[in-house]
């Protein structure tokens, strides 16, 4: 699905000097390349602030409890997502409540948002899933109507823009994940919060770092421990140098896919809605045959990934806050058809010829059989 090591080799020796200095330096904690990272992160978001943590699920998590979410709330979120956006809802003592994604983004549904809301609704998670921006003009005149603020969960979307605009600057604020497989990771894991709004990114800095205060042993909140590691900031760094041209390159290769895919019968490649620039975090088509079509994939040495495989509100750890099969009719039929070919920066054109040649002929086959 991704080389990490091929792209370690274009950059073998930034990466190495990068690490190289922390440990020369030895501010393994809170050193000088957090904060230069915050900064570089936020500048490329075009935000005021940034807030490096430990990984994306405490971003949202401290993100969460900094909006001041807790017992008795209500948060709106999708079911088509990662674990993750709903358990930073949970571990804050809140109920998720679910909104379906529109078919063509795989994002959350404005049409169908509005019901959702209550008088208990505190805050609006929209998910830019595989890198693609929601809807965030109609979320956003939805939710500024009833007076809720908008977090964007958007940890696969770095530089995914929206109306010319970037995740991170598209709600009140907005939570990235930098795991190794993202457009850009760590070499572990690590995450941040961005926001127009310094104050509430210096609420996420203080509950990140036990609650404190002006001196170290003061803690006025109760916080934890989530602070971003300077190594991996130093990498990220580093990495973030190169994040436009990667960007470029994983646009380029879903270019050669459309193109190859393109009359593929029982294939549906991923579109970017009108306004939307995708992050291309993955590349997914759906396909009616998907289990069969990943089994041939996999005979043939060609890894695939199903993103997501159950809908949040069928999982059982999120069985006690309602929602059944029939419910979210597009996420349950998206999570039978999605398939996520590779798609890296260095992934060579060969290659997607290679694995498109075999998804037509997979399909040809099934068509005449
Ligand atoms: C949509 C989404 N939200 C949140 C997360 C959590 O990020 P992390 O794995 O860094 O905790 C992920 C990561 O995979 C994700 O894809």
């Amino acid at each position: 699905m991704v080389d990490l090591k091929a792209q370690y080799q274009r950059i073998r020796g930034e990466i190495d000097d990068a690490i190289a200095r922390v440990i020369e330096q030895t501010a393994f904690v809170r050193g000088e390349d957090c904060a230069a990272f915050e900064q570089e992160f936020a500048a490329f978001c075009g935000a005021k602030a940034c807030c490096g943590v430990a990984n994306g699920t405490d971003a949202l998590t401290l993100a969460l409890k900094a909006f001041g979410v807790g017992p008795g709330d209500d948060v709106v979120t999708v079911p088509n997502t990662f674990i993750a956006t709903a358990e930073a809802i949970v571990l804050n003592g809140a109920r998720p409540v679910w909104v379906d994604v529109d078919a063509a983004s795989f994002t959350l549904d404005p049409a169908q948002l509005e019901r959702a809301l209550t008088p208990r609704t505190k805050l609006i998670i929209p998910v830019h899933l595989y890198g693609h921006p929601a809807d965030m003009t109609a979320i956003g005149e939805i939710a500024a109507r009833r007076g809720i603020p908008v977090l964007e969960d958007a940890a696969q979307a770095h530089g995914a823009e929206w109306r010319g605009r970037r995740a991170g600057t598209l709600g009140h604020a907005a939570c990235f994940s930098f795991y190794p497989g993202k457009n850009l990771g760590a070499y572990g894991d690590a995450g941040a919060v961005v926001s127009n709004d310094a104050d509430f990114i210096a609420k996420v800095r203080q509950l990140a770092n036990h609650g404190g205060g002006a001196n170290k042993y003061d803690n006025v909140v109760t916080g934890t421990n989530s602070r971003l590691d300077t190594l991996q900031a130093a990498i990220l760094r580093a990495k973030l140098r190169h994040l436009e041209t990667w960007t470029a390159e994983r646009r380029a290769r879903v270019a050669e896919y459309d193109r190859l895919l393109a009359g593929v019968r029982g294939v549906r490649t991923p579109r970017e809605a009108n306004g939307a620039r995708s992050a291309w975090h993955l590349y997914s088509i759906r396909a009616p045959q998907r289990d069969a079509l990943q089994a041939h994939l996999k005979q043939l040495g060609v890894s695939t990934a199903v993103h997501y495989p159950k809908p949040l509100h069928l999982q059982p750890a999120l069985a006690s806050f309602g929602g059944g099969a029939g419910d979210m009719p597009v996420s349950e039929q998206l999570s039978r058809e999605v398939l996520s070919l590779p798609l890296y920066p260095e992934l060579p054109l060969e290659t997607i010829a290679e694995i498109s040649g075999a998804v037509a002929r997979f399909h040809e086959a099934k068509v005449v059989s």
